[in-house]
């Protein structure tokens, strides 16, 4: 089944049809949640833009869509009101009938999408070598999320991880490593060569500083490209160490990716050239192979290129980006291409897409979307660095966290006169220091920088993951003492809905459907992450009101129903940002 608003904008176009026929015929009448409850629960405001077709006024358009409109099994009779909103308020009937069909599903009674898609996700993509910073985080947690929301709306979903594995930086490595550890190319061992990112500054300094080394850098370059089998080797050996690193990151935030390089897509680099030369769309400038861009200015306000293929024949990022537009479409057969990256490079994907478009290689009906975010920075709203002014590793970031949040918790023990095992102490503070930094960047709106603060994110006050672990455990910790089976009980349970707060937590618990679409859609988590702190403050207003435990037997199972729901309901939402929750904390 499709949300609940979903559900009301089709038998609001089957009234269209049957009120105008083929006059309003394409009019998509968009619902809206109600922002003030005075005037109902949701609001459509079709009839206002229908006036210049029906040349009518829009309160009458209004009446005459009313008497059309079947919907009385949802809503108690829609009301006209300013100048020919359509007020619709939910009958409790139907929310208590939709709420006991939720707490048997583990679902919670949210259908997989009927027409699925294929998606690519491109997110993470750190550089070989390079420092995973906190730019990857962000795009690695947000990226993640989408993923989870696509996953769980049923579209099949490739994430794919676009690392930096190929370019010039790699003869300079590969010489540096010839140099230090001259039997690592010819011997099979396993070579460890410690901090790569230390490795890759030393290697730097060495082509800045020697003229014969920036040659001989140079030369292998030439080297690896044309397939030689040790330079080779030697770039698996830098490939495998930073994948190694790379990979703890992974596991301790549980991110699931496939890694698919740039290099990945070098047979096909040639191939796109040609298509390109071959369209009529390459041009030849100073020796470079380029495509003239639409929109794309410099200062003399001559359009910009874009090269393809340097003067001394290499590929670079775009072309790259070129080949892979291209393969994820014909090849995945993917209608939907997601790149997850930092607002910086919003241009670069404009101008790769604009030159797929214009070759013909982004069909109608293929959706690329770039999903931009802002940068991370200091408590001193300058980029985030460590104390002694170095980018901050990402390993030591997460380490911080959790160290922050295991001192958080023992002093709360303290205070709370509890006594708890080592392993329980480390295993919270874990799960609560990884779930902070992922929710603290999950909840801002991605687009807009955001201010990096362990004090924060740690907080248990506000729209943090303390406070909303902390607000699972509670709340289930409720519905568990109450010890109903929902399992087992089917109609004993069931919900009624009597107190307002009842009702206003029951409204908010049939949204998750409708904010998951709009996830999907817009691809913005903070929107799910602001509707679970709102159910958690929902909750809290009807536990002050309503006695649960306490209530009279058929009140107290309603009421553990609605705790029941209202805990499955958090974690879910959590388990889709890719928060997990504990029972305990
Ligand atoms: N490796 C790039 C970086 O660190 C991100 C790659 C994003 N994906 C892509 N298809 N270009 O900035």
């Amino acid at each position: 089944m499709s949300s609940l608003i979903q559900q009301m904008r089709s038998r609001f176009e089957t009234a269209l049809t049957d009120a105008f026929g083929e006059t309003v015929s394409g009019t998509d009448p968009l619902i809206v949640n109600s922002s003030n409850p005075k005037f109902g629960d949701y609001q459509c405001n079709v009839a206002m833009s229908l006036t210049k077709k029906l040349k009518s006024n829009p309160r009458q358009i209004a009446g005459t869509i009313i008497e059309h409109l079947q919907i009385d099994d949802i809503c108690s009779p829609p009301e006209i009101a300013g100048p020919g909103f359509i007020n619709l308020r939910l009958k409790s009937e139907y929310l208590e009938t939709q709420l006991n069909a939720k707490l048997t599903d583990p679902r919670l009674g949210i259908a997989p999408n009927r027409d699925p898609q294929k998606v690519i996700v491109d997110f993470s993509s750190p550089n070989i070598a390079k420092e995973m910073h906190v730019g990857h985080l962000r795009s690695t947690i947000i990226g993640d999320c989408i993923a989870r929301i696509l996953e769980f709306e049923g579209h099949q979903v490739l994430r794919l991880n676009h690392v930096g594995d190929w370019g010039t930086q790699f003869g300079m490595l590969i010489s540096y490593l010839q140099e230090k550890y001259p039997s690592a190319l010819t011997t099979a061992d396993v070579l460890d060569i410690g901090d790569l990112v230390e490795f890759y500054r030393q290697a730097k300094k060495r082509f800045d500083e020697d003229e014969e080394f920036k040659e001989a850098s140079r030369e292998q370059v030439v080297r690896l490209q044309s397939g030689a089998e040790d330079s080779r080797r030697a770039w698996e050996l830098l490939c495998e160490q930073s994948r190694r690193e790379f990979q703890q990151i992974y596991d301790r935030l549980d991110i699931k990716l496939t890694e698919r390089g740039e290099s990945f897509y070098n047979p096909m680099l040639a191939e796109v050239v040609a298509d390109l030369e071959a369209s009529g769309l390459l041009v030849e400038d100073q020796g470079a192979k380029c495509v003239f861009l639409e929109g794309f200015t410099n200062k003399e306000g001559d359009p910009l290129p874009l090269i393809v293929q340097k003067s001394n024949g290499g590929y670079n990022y775009a072309t790259t980006d070129l080949a892979a537009v291209r393969h994820r479409i014909n090849t995945e057969g993917a209608t939907r291409l997601i790149y997850v990256t930092d607002a910086g490079q919003a241009n670069h994907f404009a101008q790769v897409w604009q030159v797929a478009r214009r070759v013909g290689w982004i069909p109608d009906g293929v959706d690329v979307v770039h999903v931009p975010f802002g940068l991370v920075k200091g408590e001193d709203g300058k980029k985030l660095k460590t104390r002694s002014g170095e980018t901050v590793r990402l390993r030591d970031l997460l380490d911080e966290a959790v160290k922050r949040a295991q001192e958080d918790l023992e002093t709360r023990l303290q205070q709370e006169g509890r006594a708890e095992s080592p392993e329980f102490v480390h295993h919270v503070a874990e799960v609560v220091g990884i779930d902070a930094v992922k929710y603290a960047d999950l909840s801002q709106n991605r687009t807009s920088d955001y201010i990096f603060s362990f004090d924060k994110m740690l907080s248990l006050q506000g729209n943090t993951a303390p406070y909303m672990l902390y607000a699972y455990v509670r709340i289930q910790g409720i519905s568990r003492k109450g010890s109903i089976d929902f399992e087992q009980v089917g109609d004993r349970a069931s919900i009624h809905l009597q107190d307002p707060s009842e009702l206003t937590l029951a409204k908010h618990l049939l949204q998750l459907h409708e904010v998951i679409d709009a996830v999907a859609q817009e691809l913005l988590p903070n929107r799910l992450c602001q509707y679970l702190f709102e159910l958690s403050q929902k909750f809290n207003q009807f536990y002050d009101r309503c006695p649960v435990l306490k209530a009279d037997e058929c009140d107290r199972s309603s009421r553990l129903a609605l705790c029941h729901l209202t805990a499955e309901t958090l974690r879910l939402g959590l388990s889709l940002l890719g928060i997990s929750v504990l029972d305990r904390m």
